[in-house]
């Protein structure tokens, strides 16, 4: 099936071998879409490739991997010429590698891995988005006058961890943050090349692994806030949510579709929140 928001559009996905990015690449392949697949994991990008191949029947699917460490800019500034070579275009960017780094209460978190959490999910995230607007920008040069005013989309993906400040995660709370702030102040400067960024943040998705671990050292962190017992601290997540479910990874990824197709043309500098209700509030 194809789909004309994507056929023939390029996306590329970092952190195409985790959980979301091997969703992503698979649900745009099955619409048309031409997949640059990027993460620094080179067995699971493998399997990420398997499993497009796999659930694209009929029509091979476009995909290529590429494999590249988001936190190196010679790296991704390689990677990303490369992928406007072997695709002659990029039209989209899910920026969505990430690393959750400790879980452990502020007075025990170490700052080493607090440094790490902020370079791949913080620098790492500007590297790959200042890479790939500076390609999409010197192709909108290129191109001239286009029927829509904006056609280059970038999704960066946050968490309502940024919005809640998760106990014991103030890395990955910190660095989600400040994502959100990246997408503002990077929608601003590029709206004037044609190119729109929005971020999503979600919460408790699941079943799976990442769900189950991360209940796990939950309650393993020694925080007041979890029951020592993973069962429990599941039972008290899901409870706090108004909808009273986990979402699972094809919401996260249809939220990601919104963002990135023209169904969403006028929206930039936005964060789409994809948790049941967890977050809502007005804001003092
Ligand atoms: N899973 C959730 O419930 C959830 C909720 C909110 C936000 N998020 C965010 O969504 C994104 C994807 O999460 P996921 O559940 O798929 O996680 P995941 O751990 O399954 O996937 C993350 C991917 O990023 C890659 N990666 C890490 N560091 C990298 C680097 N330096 N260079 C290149 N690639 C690198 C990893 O190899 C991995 O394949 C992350 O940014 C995460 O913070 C996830």
């Amino acid at each position: 099936m194809s789909d004309q928001k994507f056929a023939a559009k390029t996306i590329i996905i970092t952190g195409a071998g985790g959980n979301f990015g091997r969703a992503g690449c698979i649900h745009f392949a099955k619409l048309g879409a031409r997949i640059a697949a990027m993460d620094n994991n080179d067995s699971a990008l493998l399997e990420t490739l398997r499993e497009v191949n796999a659930a694209v029947d009929g029509e091979a699917p476009v995909i290529q991997t590429y494999i590249c460490d988001v936190t190196d800019p010679k790296s991704v500034q390689e990677t990303v010429e490369k992928i406007s070579n072997d695709f002659g275009e990029i039209n989209m960017l899910w920026n969505n590698a990430g690393y959750q780094g400790q879980i452990k209460p502020t007075l025990e978190y170490d700052p080493v891995d607090f440094a790490r959490v902020m370079n791949i999910n913080v620098t790492g995230m500007f590297i790959v988005l200042q890479s790939v607007a500076k390609e999409m920008a010197s192709q909108k040069k290129a191109d001239g006058d286009t029927t829509v005013s904006h056609p280059f989309s970038i999704v960066n993906t946050a968490s309502v961890a940024a919005l809640r400040g998760t106990p014991a995660m103030v890395a990955y709370s910190s660095s989600k943050a400040a994502i959100l702030a990246m997408t503002v102040s990077s929608a601003k400067d590029l709206a004037p090349h044609g190119i729109r960024v929005n971020s999503i943040s979600p919460a408790l998705i699941g079943p799976g692994f990442m769900w189950t671990r991360q209940n796990e050292l939950h309650a393993a962190s020694g925080s007041p806030y979890f029951s020592s017992d993973p069962e429990q601290v599941a039972q008290a997540k899901v409870g706090g949510v108004p909808m009273k479910r986990l979402g699972s990874i094809d919401e996260v990824i249809k939220s990601v579709a919104y963002l990135l197709s023209d169904d969403s043309s006028y929206t930039t500098g936005t964060n789409l929140v994809v948790d049941g209700g967890l977050s809502a509030g007005l804001k003092a």
